[in-house]
């Protein structure tokens, strides 16, 4: 028996701000991302999203290319500072006009479109608004959700609110959201994207009551370093920070007790009113989606401990809260070029444990190994490796189906090279190769990598042929 459903949407995933390039075409506006790579505090010798992968004016091409893998959908993330020119909420034409023309290719060629309405990439003049944490955030973000679900709503069955909820909140200096990290104006964030979400969820129930929607936060399961007892107090801490927060918020509508007195012990008020737990009441998801790329591993921290630690910290490694709970390496697993760990194992293990906690159909929209892929001489890309973690990803999602959680599909990261969030193009996900290097554009041309084939035939068996 096949373990996948039929009509499983075996697809792939981009963000606007990652595959888009073409800055300041089509009536534009500024965003947070745009200078990204021009900032001093910005790793030398990494491009930023200037030109990313040309999709703004390849578009076309590349939704035939996905055609012709076989993709069942493709999940994208509007930009939203292509679409609001504004604070006072005017619409940009050119932009509305782009990702109908994209949606309306999607759907001739049978691809189901699953839209991010926030991926990363914040209107400048959001941010000259009070930004993320400030109080009109709320506003434009309802009146954003509102404009796309007017526009494109009737073309849509699967809309996703807000990308990395979470890593928004724990990586808020790092992605632009607040110039420093600090937990108060980071709790602040937390709130406002929980009640921007639910009021995009409350919209999206008004106004296209057919469509479902969901949350797509990064959700890793957490291990304890060993078995003692602190380690577990680490994990069970670690676990509410990086993951339970943001979906509890959303599914339940509601802050855990815990979470609460975790705040409270810091010295910092949060309060929540009637109103906005209402709020958040009212706006529950159809299913959840999620981004996966491995487990975390947790541990008490300990002077010594914090003291070795080097590690990087970003969406999956080196997450440290003194006092509380801290990343450490899980040395039973391999890791990426780029040291992110790879647990398919874990994979099976996030899906039941998302899936027992909230009793939700679940999407998986983005899963990857980010490599270092070479063109060779013979004009093609061999990137066994990602075959590989494929795979095995997969085998273990259908181990989880088996197991009783029920899926809607699978959209790895990504359909297409694009820039990484902070290491650039030279850290490829693809399934299609861009030729470009960091600096020098070449003549962006797409190939087909061998994982492309490999997943046409994967996609033609639903599955039976890993
Ligand atoms: C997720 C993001 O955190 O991970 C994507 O939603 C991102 O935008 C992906 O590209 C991979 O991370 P990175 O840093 O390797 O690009």
């Amino acid at each position: 028996m096949n373990k996948f459903p039929k009509n499983f949407l075996w697809g792939a995933s981009t963000s606007a701000y990652q595959v888009e390039g073409c800055i300041t075409e089509g009536g534009k506006v500024p965003s947070t991302m745009d200078l990204y790579g021009d900032k001093p505090n910005y790793p030398k010798g990494i491009t930023g999203f200037k030109e990313a992968s040309e999709h703004y004016k390849n578009w076309k091409i590349d939704v035939e290319m996905m055609a012709k893998m076989g993709l069942k959908s493709y999940r994208f993330s509007i930009s939203w500072p292509r679409i609001i020119k504004n604070s006072k909420g005017e619409i940009n034409p050119e932009g509305i006009k782009f990702y109908n023309n994209l949606i309306d290719e999607l759907l001739k060629n049978k691809i189901e479109p699953v839209v991010t309405m926030f991926h990363f990439d914040i209107p400048l003049f959001v941010m000259e608004d009070g930004g993320v944490h400030g109080e009109n955030f709320v506003k434009h973000f309802e009146l954003y959700a509102e404009v796309l679900l007017k526009n494109f709503g009737s073309k849509i069955n699967y809309w996703l609110t807000i990308n990395e909820l979470n890593v928004l909140v724990m990586m808020a200096a790092g992605f632009e959201v607040l110039e420093k990290q600090d937990f108060t104006n980071q709790l602040k964030v937390l709130h406002n994207l929980n009640l921007a979400q639910a009021k995009a969820i409350i919209k999206c129930k008004e106004i296209c009551p057919k469509a479902k929607i969901g949350p797509a936060p990064n959700i890793s399961t957490v291990y304890a370093n060993t078995c003692k007892p602190e380690d577990y107090t680490a994990k069970l801490n670690i676990d509410m920070i990086r993951n339970w927060v943001y979906l509890d918020a959303v599914c339940k509508g509601t802050y855990s007790k815990v979470f609460l007195n975790f705040v409270k012990s810091m010295g910092i008020k949060f309060e929540v009113s009637k109103e906005e737990l209402e709020t958040l009441s009212k706006g529950k998801p159809d299913f959840i989606a999620f981004n996966y790329y491995s487990t975390m591993t947790a541990q008490m921290p300990t002077d010594e401990a914090l003291k070795e630690n080097t590690e990087k910290f970003d969406q999956q490694k080196g997450l440290v809260l003194p006092g509380f709970g801290m990343a450490t390496k899980n040395p039973n697993l391999q890791k990426t070029q780029f040291g992110w760990e790879i647990d398919p194992v874990g994979f099976r293990n996030t899906l039941r444990e998302v899936y027992d906690r909230y009793s939700l159909p679940m999407m998986i929209t983005e899963n990857g190994i980010g490599a270092k892929d070479i063109l060779t001489e013979d004009g093609k890309i061999h990137d066994d490796y990602r075959i590989e973690y494929y795979q095995k990803h997969i085998e273990q999602m259908g181990l989880a189906i088996q197991d009783g959680v029920e899926m809607i599909g699978y959209m790895p990261w990504s359909a297409i090279d694009l820039v990484s969030t902070h290491e650039g193009i030279s850290k490829r996900y693809g399934f299609i190769y861009v030729n470009r290097d960091e600096f020098d554009l070449k003549d962006m041309k797409r190939i087909e990598k061998d994982s492309y084939y490999w997943y046409k035939e994967l996609i033609k068996t639903n599955g039976e042929n890993i």
